[in-house]
């Protein structure tokens, strides 16, 4: 392993190439990334870097979101066909139609969705800054695409506007259910609970935090209790045992194995070959790229 490690970073030096890895990463991709972060910290920092080539460990949508952002430099990811469920659930031509029912409403796209979407949206967000996002819109009727349960959950932190969602979820965390919460807590009575917001929102009405992944590496800090259940994938809990080495997490078996098809020889031979480069199509690009920039700008 450690040779594979230094041969990577290696090739991080020669090629003046960043590695950028998502929370759910494999542990041993944590090691040679220079930063893992949710989707937002990840994009702050693809936004951000002198590197000319930014390999991105995390699912498509990711990778094509630092390509938006750094239209000049190579985006490599090692698996181009590491897709999201929940990103595939809206497409362009569907969102045309939905806009058209609602023309008074402005569109917040969840960054989990394709460049084509996000081109015909107003304003992105992540699971870090939805709450914010929308309640900084002057209208009133919001499209929230594609997460009906961070539509619910935003609806439900701002009140004062109207959020129309779309029927998408994330299988994994929809998964959840609140009888498998309610059951499996009884085993850890003193533990608190932090979770994604993309969970069911009976779910989220157990949790004592809801937050993005690296929010819940806050969460946890702050709260004084020692034990924790982490409703989110399964990898979330190996990151917070390295950040907060002094308390316990107890996580669930619902893993993204589009996430999980990184690995650290995968990442080498990425690095190595420069094949998989994930490219945005001109004639939407620009347009999806505004989208990013005004969330970045109110982030
Ligand atoms: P975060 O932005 O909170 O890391 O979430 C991304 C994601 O895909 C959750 O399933
Ligand atoms: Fe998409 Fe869900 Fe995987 Fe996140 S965990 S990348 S939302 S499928």
């Amino acid at each position: 392993m450690s040779k594979l490690i230094e041969k990577i970073n290696q090739l991080k030096k020669e090629k003046n190439a960043i590695i950028l890895a998502h929370s759910y990463q494999r542990p041993e991709i944590y090691d040679v990334a220079d930063a893992i972060g949710d989707s937002l910290e990840l994009c702050q920092k693809a936004a951000n870097t002198n590197a000319s080539i930014i390999v991105f460990c995390g699912v498509h949508f990711m990778a094509e979101s630092a390509c938006l952002l750094n239209p000049d430099k190579k985006v490599i990811i090692p698996h181009i066909d590491a897709g999201c469920a929940m990103a595939d659930m809206v497409e362009a031509e569907d969102l045309k139609q939905f806009k058209a029912k609602h023309p008074g409403a402005v569109v917040v796209c969840y960054v989990n969705s394709s460049a084509a979407v996000k081109a015909e949206s107003d304003i992105c967000c992540t699971s870090a800054n939805a709450v914010k996002i929308v309640r900084g819109l002057e209208e009133y009727e919001i499209i929230f695409i594609p997460d009906k349960n961070l539509a619910a959950y935003v609806q439900n932190q701002v009140p004062d506007k109207k959020i129309i969602p779309w029927r998408g979820f994330c299988p994994i965390h929809h998964s959840l259910t609140k009888q498998y919460i309610e059951e499996i807590r009884g085993r850890h009575p003193e533990a608190k609970i932090i979770a994604h917001p993309e969970c069911r929102p009976e779910v989220l009405a157990l949790a004592d935090h809801i937050t993005s992944t690296t929010g819940m590496i806050e969460a946890a800090r702050r709260d004084p209790a020692e034990e924790f259940f982490i409703l989110t994938e399964c990898g979330m809990t190996e990151r917070l045992a390295r950040e907060l080495p002094d308390k316990k997490f107890y996580g669930l078996c619902n893993m993204c194995f589009d996430m999980k098809k990184n690995t650290i020889e995968s990442v080498l031979k990425c690095l190595q070959e420069e094949k998989e480069e994930v490219k945005v199509d001109k004639s939407i690009a620009e347009k999806a790229k505004k989208t990013l920039d005004r969330m970045l700008e109110l982030s």
